[in-house]
């Protein structure tokens, strides 16, 4: 099987096999800084709120890889007319079970199931890092075709630099399974701001905005100690930008935010 293949298979499969914790990390958190998973997504919210401000009432919007279907939720509630597209059988039955039937459909990135410039905003919350760097291209293709001209894409990214080292542990990790002759987990797809660029603009798109969020060492203060990371969360959060999104200090941020315009 190519590496390729193997990064979209095993993709679902993970999923597949993680959409209950999903479910768990959704529901069990109560504060946004009870975990490293809710604060990194509280952080990412603060980029994804304005940019729903910026929509005509009613827009059409496409959640791609959509998982337990929380954000389609929410974005149903504000009025939005949002659908949702995910590979993974599991996570698909979490998301049907909070959402009005049809809302959800079985799709990929790379073969989205809608006609040319349906939507006025599409994103996906932590999906092309799982797809190998020709995929994140083709499934990037397909966003800008169901996108209306003027058009938005909201994609988040793991940094190549983020200063927790995980691109180190990725490695490790890899050399691991190998030695050990265990199955491979799944593909983790780094990026750089200045990567994401080229990439964006060769597809077509416009512009291309990009922001760090969570100073990525948290992320390690949470698995020392969740409380303790809470309380670094608390105390760092009003200097996140300054910390994570000036162009200096961006690539190495715990999440990589691109905003695309078409
Ligand atoms: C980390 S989860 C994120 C789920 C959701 N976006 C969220 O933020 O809660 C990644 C999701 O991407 C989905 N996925 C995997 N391969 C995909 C593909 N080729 N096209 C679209 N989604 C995919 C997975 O099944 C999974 O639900």
């Amino acid at each position: 099987m190519s590496k390729q293949i193997w990064a979209r298979d095993s993709a679902v499969a993970c999923h597949d096999k993680s959409a209950d914790k999903f479910q768990r990390f959704y529901e069990s958190d109560q504060t946004p800084y009870d975990s490293g998973f809710s604060y990194g997504r509280h952080l990412i919210s603060k980029y994804f709120s304005p940019v729903l401000n910026e929509l005509p009432e009613g827009a059409a919007i496409l959640d791609v890889g959509c998982g337990t279907g929380n954000h389609l939720l929410e974005l149903l509630r504000l009025g939005f007319q949002a659908r949702g597209i995910e590979p993974s059988a599991q996570m698909r039955r979490h998301a049907e079970s909070k959402l009005p039937q049809g809302t959800v459909r079985p799709g990929t990135i790379l073969k989205l199931p809608f006609a040319n410039e349906t939507f006025d905003f599409v994103y996906a919350i932590e999906v092309l890092r799982y797809l190998d760097q020709d995929d994140n291209k083709v499934g990037l293709k397909e966003v800008f075709r169901v996108l209306k001209p003027g058009g938005i894409f909201f994609g988040t990214f793991v940094n190549q630099y983020a200063l927790d080292g995980f691109a180190i542990v990725v490695g490790l990790r890899k050399v691991l399974e190998i030695l050990l002759k265990k199955p491979r987990t799944y593909h983790t797809e780094f990026e750089t701001p200045g990567k994401l660029a080229k990439t964006f603009h060769a597809i077509g798109f416009r512009e291309l905005e990009t922001h760090g969020t969570m100073l990525a060492m948290l992320r390690i203060c949470y698995r020392v100690h969740h409380p303790f990371g809470g309380y670094c969360a608390r105390l760092l959060e009003p200097y996140d930008a300054a910390l994570s999104d000036t162009p200096f200090l961006r690539p190495l941020a715990g999440h990589l935010i691109g905003i695309a315009r078409k």
